[in-house]
């Protein structure tokens, strides 16, 4: 059992994300962790399902970035980078990225996560518009089941409902259309007849929407190149590419939300370019310092780069966090980005995500395992209550929560969407860990339904 004083405390002082009062009585106290396994208040050991919120790439207790934590703190915690000053963990690590995101974004503002990343892409979306002369083009299209963060354009750009009701008004100007879920994603009456793919009526969904909008009043199109958080939502293969000619045509940016599946998670550094497709705008976090110091950006392409350079005052990117180019957080970068390449963990991420989903594939005989599907170091298990029809379980049977607790109990912990169940170690994990790790998910399906 968790320490009960304090977890009163916790109770009494502390907002959790995403708070919900019950959950928080249950809560551990992590206090340590070693590669693919994390260790809470009474030393009990359970393998991190999910490697943190899918970002402690490099595992835990790696003493290198601690290192270079503490070299920088020493030297210099913390400088502005506002224009006009500068420092040298961001100056390599920028250079470093423009190395190895896809050739045509070189250039790289920083966050301290995902979501303000995201918001920085919205916002320079509509800068690169304006400065264009084209002030109306505003609107950003996202997709159902995308999760984009919880600030309040973040939020809005969410295609999670759940995300909503409490917080609205929703910031307009923010739409979406439906995922290329393959699992669920309902073809259009029109598509008796029609030669098009899944893939493809899915992705011109986005030019009904375009059109349907005004293509003057559409600023950029975003989408996580995986819907990870929604559960490992993989989109046929000529989804992306078809999206890539929708937004040419109809001049409008795209933005890949890498936030998950940047560095390394798919085996390919960045997702989309195993679509054959350079984005236009990128965000990143979580993976680049792998969760040992809070940093994320955005990474633009080189005509926009060009826009964000403009020389007229009147017209400057007015952008900015006091901790954007955190000193500290880009040492730690260049050290996590160090280590990916030095134990290959980019192409180890690729194998072992093929053993992960042939392993998972196993569970899939279960009469409510609807499907399970991955890429890369990914792997999904949707629960479902009926086979044939797809119908999830109602909520009040608690399923999902069932099968996470069960999972706990026998040394697992993850986050689960739903009834969905989730599963991204870290890149170090071993094919043993992932064997128990699916015998483990595989028990607890069939302690709770049998
Ligand atoms: C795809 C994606 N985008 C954005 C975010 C938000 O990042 P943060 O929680 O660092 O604000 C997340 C977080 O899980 C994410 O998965």
């Amino acid at each position: 059992m968790p320490d009960k004083s304090l977890l009163t405390t916790d109770r009494r002082h502390v907002v959790h994300s995403l708070h919900h009062a019950p959950t928080c009585d249950q809560a551990h106290i992590w206090t340590g962790g070693r590669g693919a396994m994390l260790y809470d208040e009474n030393g009990r050991e359970f393998f991190d399902a999910l490697a943190g919120l899918w970002n402690v790439v490099v595992g835990h207790g790696r003493s290198e970035l601690a290192a270079a934590a503490s070299r920088q703190m020493n030297a210099l915690a913390y400088a502005t980078c506002y224009a006009g000053s500068t420092n040298r963990p961001a100056i390599e690590l920028a250079e470093k990225l423009s190395a190895i995101f896809y050739p045509s974004i070189n250039r790289f503002f920083f966050t301290c996560g995902g979501a303000e990343a995201n918001e920085a892409a919205f916002k320079t979306a509509r800068f690169f518009w304006k400065v264009a002369g084209m002030l109306d083009k505003t609107k950003i299209i996202g997709r159902t089941w995308g999760y984009h963060g919880t600030t309040l354009a973040a939020m809005s750009a969410t295609g999670l409902p759940s995300y909503w009701p409490w917080f609205e008004p929703r910031v307009p100007g923010f739409l979406h259309i439906e995922s290329p879920y393959p699992y669920r994603f309902v073809l259009p009456i029109t598509a008796a007849n029609d030669p098009r793919t899944p893939g493809q009526l899915a992705a011109d969904l986005l030019e009904e929407a375009i059109v349907r909008e005004g293509p003057d009043s559409v600023a950029a199109f975003l989408g996580e190149p995986i819907q990870c958080v929604a559960g490992v939502i993989v989109p046929p293969d000529d989804y992306w590419p078809r999206i890539r000619e929708i937004c040419d045509r109809h001049n409008v940016l795209l933005i890949a939300d890498e936030v998950i599946t940047g560095f390394g998670r798919t085996g390919d550094w960045f997702a989309l370019s195993r679509y054959g497709i350079e984005p236009d705008l990128v965000t990143f976090a979580k993976g680049i310092t792998s969760g040992y110091f809070p940093l994320g950006g955005l990474g633009v392409s080189d005509r926009i780069a060009a826009a964000i350079d403009e020389p007229n005052t009147s017209r400057a990117w007015m952008h900015a966090h006091t901790y954007s180019a955190h000193p500290v957080g880009c040492a730690v970068a260049l050290a996590n980005l160090d280590i990916l390449e030095r134990e290959g963990l980019v192409e180890r991420a690729g194998e072992l995500g093929r053993y992960l989903n042939r392993q998972a594939a196993t569970l899939a005989s279960h009469k409510n395992v609807g499907e399970v599907r991955g890429l890369g170091l990914m792997t999904a298990v949707e629960i479902v209550a009926d086979r044939e029809t797809k119908a999830e379980f109602p909520p009040e049977e608690r399923i999902g929560p069932r099968i996470h607790e069960a999972t706990q109990r026998r040394g697992m912990f993850t986050r689960m969407r739903g009834d969905v169940y989730n599963i991204a170690p870290c890149y170090k994990v071993e094919e043993r860990q992932i064997d128990r790790m699916i015998e483990i998910l595989g028990e607890s399906i069939a302690e709770v339904l049998g």
